[in-house]
């Protein structure tokens, strides 16, 4: 991770957000320091001692003219900088690359025009990208913290954002809204390419060779390996990897018990996810998914299982 990127003019929205948040984040320390050096001073004016007979004050027109129209002008001046710095985010021109987002628990999935996808963003230097975002299953948001723009992924709508990367290089990409146990595993990268090297990786793709064997797409689909990892990492529930023929250790009724992982037992597990728990793995976390896999889906799945050694 490189901390001092964030300092660099990355993407076309560095200047106009910071220049807004300068504006805010100036008059706020001005009132900081002004607001406790006048409370310091009174204190020590009319404490007690310097001050021992109270004076009664009965409202004043002017000053309290003056402290109503100052402030509204100052909350304009902070609107004024605030909206020039977002409107033009909401103007997308009309040359863009388009570039869909698919978030989903726990990850990101990138697709291009040619169809090929990834999973950290890549994307031409000077050129305006616009991502069409949508959301598989909770509120997720895309940031880039770099690049200073921000926009939730909402399930049942599209949001959309975009940006011209200024700067070769990686930024981070993070989710900013908490969406569950692995939040903060989601997260990718922002890859800033010249035209020439990005046209070169976005042709190098094969529709047929690069497709998930079809069981990976049904899990995929379903977002099953948010919870059960392809690599051996421990997540929610049972890694897959190396899962199918091996004896795992369940708990029946409250009962211990070793059973082989065959297609008996994966089929069980899918359409009734609590009956044998592996031991050492949260019961009832699980929903069933009999009525959403067809049984040459769950085919798919037991033989692309037997593959993921
Ligand atoms: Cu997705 Cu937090």
């Amino acid at each position: 991770m490189n901390y001092l990127q964030i300092f660099s003019n990355a993407s076309n929205f560095v200047e106009g957000v910071d220049t807004a948040f300068m504006v805010i984040f100036g008059i706020s320390l001005f009132f900081l320091i002004g607001i406790t050096g006048v409370m310091l001073y009174f204190v020590y004016r009319y404490s007690r001692k310097r001050n021992p007979k109270a004076t009664q004050i009965d409202g004043s027109n002017t000053l309290e003219v003056i402290w109503t129209v100052i402030p509204l002008i100052l909350v304009m001046v902070m609107f004024y900088y605030g909206y020039k710095g977002y409107a033009v985010m909401r103007e997308v021109p009309e040359d863009a690359m388009e570039v869909k987002v698919i978030a989903y628990m726990w990850d990101w999935d990138f697709e291009y025009a040619n169809g090929k996808t990834s999973k950290d963003l890549y994307v031409p230097v000077g050129k305006a990208v616009k991502l069409n975002m949508m959301s598989k299953d909770v509120i997720h948001s895309l940031y880039i913290p770099a690049f200073r723009v921000k926009e939730d992924v909402v399930p049942g709508t599209d949001t959309y954002m975009w940006f011209i990367a200024n700067i070769e290089g990686d930024y981070d990409i993070l989710c900013t809204e908490y969406c569950g146990l692995r939040h903060s595993f989601m997260d990718a990268k922002a890859i800033v390419m010249p035209q020439q090297a990005f046209d070169t990786w976005l042709a190098d793709y094969n529709p047929e060779l690069d497709k998930d064997p079809r069981g990976l797409e049904i899990l995929k689909a379903n977002a099953c390996i948010g919870c059960h990892s392809l690599d051996g990492t421990k997540l929610v529930g049972p890694s897959f990897k190396g899962l199918y023929g091996t004896e795992k250790a369940v708990l029946v009724d409250g009962k211990e018990r070793t059973l082989t992982a065959n297609d008996e037992y994966i089929r069980k597990a899918i359409n009734e996810p609590n009956a044998e728990v592996v031991v050492g793995y949260p019961a009832n976390v699980m929903q069933s998914y009999s009525k959403v896999l067809t049984p040459e889906d769950m085919e798919a799945i037991i033989e692309y299982l037997k593959t993921n050694k």
